[in-house]
């Protein structure tokens, strides 16, 4: 089996940005990969976080994994912080990258460009792909599926880990990204340009899979679409009408092509209202699970297992670096 490994920051809350993006996905591959799963609450220190919050959103994350269908008898599912080796790790990554390299960054670019004049940048955020890649490369993944503004961080990986075995001998799996071509990059219901995402000022054009099921489908009935009524996947000119299909093809498994034939002639409104049905059953299939595993320990019992999982392997692949860059000084 090939290994997969992704990680996913427990910042703010669960959107179906997230959930089509990062989490769904993950079901679907659990029967085809060896996966590590992890929840980047280290990366998420790079911003401040309300300690209350953190833990809820932690929590919140990993239920909401397993709501969704990941069983954590096939994956391994931890928490980065339990695992004291990314950290290590990433410590000598770190010293092995180059400030220009972190500098040219996009997601470190546009959280240095949107700094209000007194506000200032933690230096966590410039050296996050160091710490990102001692994630992957202590796993040795074939395949790491990240949304599309992740994947340079993914390729920074691939040349730190290909530098690495070059100066000290043949160490890391060189890591291939996985972006999907649908779902990878969920737009705002309301500004169908924009990413949907936690931040979004007004809420109105971003869904919350914990949110009042109603609120949700309201949201989807009033999303922003074209003046023409054709229903058609074309995400240059209908933006608004191609993510709205997006979304119905990902949750309902039909293909795109499939959705626009069986809507073929009929209006947006009908199309929004049953596409609001099928959201709606799913965040309620949702809901419901996550009620049930959110009580008692499950939650704790299975971050436990899924670190006691990780561990030994982060601990085999620390301890080989650390015997070949000089670090471990015992004679073997
Ligand atoms: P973020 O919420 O930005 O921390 O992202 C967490 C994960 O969800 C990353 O893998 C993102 O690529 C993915 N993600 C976030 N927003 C969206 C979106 N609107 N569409 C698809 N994936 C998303
Ligand atoms: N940086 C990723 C994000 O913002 C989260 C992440 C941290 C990650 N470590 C990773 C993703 C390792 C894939 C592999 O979403």
């Amino acid at each position: 089996m090939k290994r997969m490994l992704s990680g996913i920051k427990p910042t703010g809350r669960v959107t179906l940005g997230n959930y089509i993006g990062a989490i769904k996905p993950f079901v679907s591959y659990q029967d085809e990969y060896e996966m590590f799963i992890f929840i980047a609450n280290l990366h998420s220190m790079t911003i401040y976080q309300e300690p209350k919050e953190l833990r809820q959103n932690t929590r919140d994350l990993i239920a909401l994994y397993i709501a969704a269908g990941l069983d954590p008898d096939k994956v391994t599912l931890f928490l980065q912080s339990d695992v004291y080796e990314h950290a290590q790790l990433g410590w000598y990554l770190g010293c092995m990258v180059s400030m220009g390299e972190l500098s040219r960054m996009t997601q470190y670019k546009d959280k240095a460009s949107k700094l209000g004049k007194d506000e200032s940048i933690g230096a966590g955020i410039f050296n996050y792909p160091s710490l990102m890649n001692a994630d992957i490369l202590l796993y040795d993944p074939d395949y790491v599926p990240v949304g599309e503004d992740q994947k340079q961080h993914v390729e920074l990986c691939r040349d730190i880990a290909e530098r690495f075995n070059k100066r000290y001998s043949e160490t890391f799996k060189i890591p291939e990204p996985l972006v999907s071509k649908v779902g990878g990059r969920i737009m705002d219901l309301q500004n169908p340009t924009k990413k949907m995402s936690k931040s979004e000022e007004t809420n109105k054009g971003t869904i919350y899979i914990l949110d009042d099921i109603n609120v949700s489908k309201k949201k989807i009935k009033s999303a922003v679409t074209d003046s023409d009524s054709h229903i058609h996947y074309d995400p240059i000119n209908k933006p608004g009408i191609s993510n709205l299909l997006e979304i119905y093809s990902i949750i309902s498994n039909k293909s795109i092509e499939d959705i626009e034939k069986q809507y073929d002639g009929c209006g947006y409104g009908v199309f929004k209202t049953d596409l609001a049905e099928v959201v709606g059953a799913e965040l309620e299939r949702i809901q419901a699970r996550y009620k049930e595993i959110t009580t008692g320990s499950y939650l704790d019992d299975v971050l436990a297992a899924g670190a006691a999982k990780a561990r030994p392997v982060a601990r085999k692949k620390l301890a080989k670096v650390e015997r070949k860059i000089g670090i471990t000084i015992k004679k073997r």
